[in-house]
């Protein structure tokens, strides 16, 4: 089988990339990333000394290098990580996330329907569904809550489902779609929540928590994001949306204390600052569909995830 995995030099992509070399060392794993702020294209060294893996820098914008790339690589499967994914950075200047999330994904899609392909797979997000209130913990996502997206980044996300559902209902693409709540491990680029705090802790810097860090996420070790994103290409079901997450919710407060206390810091390095802007205020996924068709149950509990995750960031140090 032949992969394109777009965005690959990211955090998810590229430990998607990992999975797949180890588990299917026989596919043949192609990497397209533009290599924006947020890729880091050493992340994915040991990759490149994998026979089958192969490194272009491109922009899945250029329809004409995508068309090219999809001609001469004959595709059987695309998986698009490819995205800004920054809320705070959307906030500040939404275009390039219409530009790269919207846009980008239409000219994927088209270059899948143009060359053929038996899937294309889109790695979205529980942010396009808002957010839920604290206060009634009994709710939870499913596949079948409305969009609602708050951020210009959670919108730009929300409008490239919508276009992915169209393609199979208009041209029967053969799509799938996966919302997955927070990730957090290795190779995360420091300016997202868990890497921020560890390296400022580190380095005895104020640790930042907007508001009064009562926000709800459900944190999701990275490698069992990939598994279930694996399971989803591999086994689901064509026209399909699952979600994936844990059932891990935490108070980004209580996440930076752990963080402390694991690094034997100092609370009063907690600094709160300014909330962000139309600020989510709790996601919860509920993972019933992909428990029942696929089997998927996430195997990392987070006391184990964040202890190999600040050892990761210890080691690169
Ligand atoms: N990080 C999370 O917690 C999380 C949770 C749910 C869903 N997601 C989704 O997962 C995907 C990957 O997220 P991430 O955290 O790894 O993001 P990331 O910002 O770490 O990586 C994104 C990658 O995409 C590349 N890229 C950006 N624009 C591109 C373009 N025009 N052409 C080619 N490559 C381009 C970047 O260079 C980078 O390597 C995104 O689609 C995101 O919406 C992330």
């Amino acid at each position: 089988m032949k992969i394109l995995v777009t965005g690959g030099a990211g955090f998810i992509g590229t430990n998607f990339i990992y999975y797949e070399l180890e588990n299917y060392p026989d596919d043949n794993l192609v990497c397209v990333d533009k290599l924006t702020y947020a890729g880091n294209i050493d992340n994915l060294k040991k990759a490149q000394q994998h026979r089958n893996f192969k490194f272009i820098k491109a922009d899945i914008c250029d329809r004409k290098v995508m068309y090219e790339l999809f001609e001469k690589e004959k595709f059987d499967v695309v998986i698009n990580f490819a995205a800004e994914s920054h809320v705070d950075r959307s906030i500040e200047g939404p275009e390039i996330f219409f530009q790269t999330n919207v846009m980008g994904t239409q000219v994927l899609l088209d270059a899948c329907l143009k060359f053929g392909v038996s899937r294309f797979h889109q790695i979205s997000t529980d942010e396009v569904y808002g957010d839920l209130p604290l206060e009634r913990p009994d709710l939870f996502f499913t596949e079948q809550t409305p969009l609602n997206p708050s951020s210009p980044y959670s919108s730009s996300k929300a409008s490239a489902d919508l276009m992915v559902s169209a393609y199979h209902r208009t041209y029967g693409l053969p799509v799938t779609i996966s919302r997955c709540s927070n990730n957090y491990g290795p190779f995360q680029h420091h300016e997202k929540l868990i890497p921020l705090i560890i390296n400022n802790a580190l380095e005895n810097k104020k640790l930042p928590i907007y508001g009064k860090g009562i926000n709800v996420r459900d944190w999701l070790y990275v490698e069992d994001h990939c598994k279930a994103v694996d399971l989803i290409v591999r086994n689901g079901k064509i026209g399909e949306i699952y979600n994936i997450g844990g059932h891990n919710e935490m108070r980004n407060i209580d996440i930076v204390r752990l963080i402390c206390n694991q690094l034997d810091k100092s609370e009063e390095l907690i600094e709160f600052v300014t909330d962000r802007k139309g600020h989510d205020l709790r996601y919860a996924i509920d993972p019933k569909k992909i428990h029942d068709e696929l089997g998927w149950l996430p195997q990392t509990k987070f006391e184990d995830g964040i202890q190999k995750t600040i050892k990761w960031y210890l080691n690169i140090k």
